[in-house]
């Protein structure tokens, strides 16, 4: 399984879905790929950011070494799931969707978690570190679920 996680900028939600979902797969025995991406490309090139690097080192992950990309209609193709963050991102990506094929690949990544409830991941960019802790808390939730559906 390819799978893709997006946010806004791609240093902060994204970057730490990415290593945790990494992580995942490795714990379950599971083959696949992970990347991140966001739907804005204002932070191409940098670093994830200070707090989401912080968090993950906590949890044993190392995200350091990623660099930020804007998401792309190309995308569709070299990925067979494609998480949001919140619904904003959803409707950004679903609106580059060329066909229905497209379109089944995205999904809120909440949803894994919490069938049906359209949840959102919060924005912790402007705010504290709890922030980036909670993200941290849904984002592992969240791919737990995903990497058990795997199994299956
Ligand atoms: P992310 O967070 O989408 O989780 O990477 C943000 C990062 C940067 C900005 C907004 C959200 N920004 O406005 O620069």
């Amino acid at each position: 399984m390819r799978i893709l996680m997006v946010c806004l900028g791609n240093i902060c939600r994204s970057p730490l879905a990415e290593g945790i979902m990494k992580k995942k797969l490795e714990e379950h025995g599971l083959t696949g790929t992970v990347d991140s991406a966001g739907t804005a490309s204002y932070h191409t090139g940098e670093r994830p950011d200070l707090r989401s690097v912080e968090v993950a080192r906590k949890y044993g992950i190392d995200i350091s070494y990623q660099r930020a990309r804007a998401f792309s209609r190309a995308d569709f193709d070299r990925f067979d799931l494609i998480f949001a963050m919140d619904r904003e991102n959803y409707d950004n990506i679903k609106r580059l969707a060329r066909n229905e094929h497209d379109h089944s690949k995205v999904e809120l990544i909440l949803n894994r978690l919490h069938p049906g409830k359209d949840m959102e991941v919060p924005d912790p960019y402007y705010g504290g570190k709890d922030g980036f802790e909670n993200v941290y808390r849904m984002l592992d939730a969240s791919c737990e679920q995903l990497a058990l559906s795997m199994k299956k």
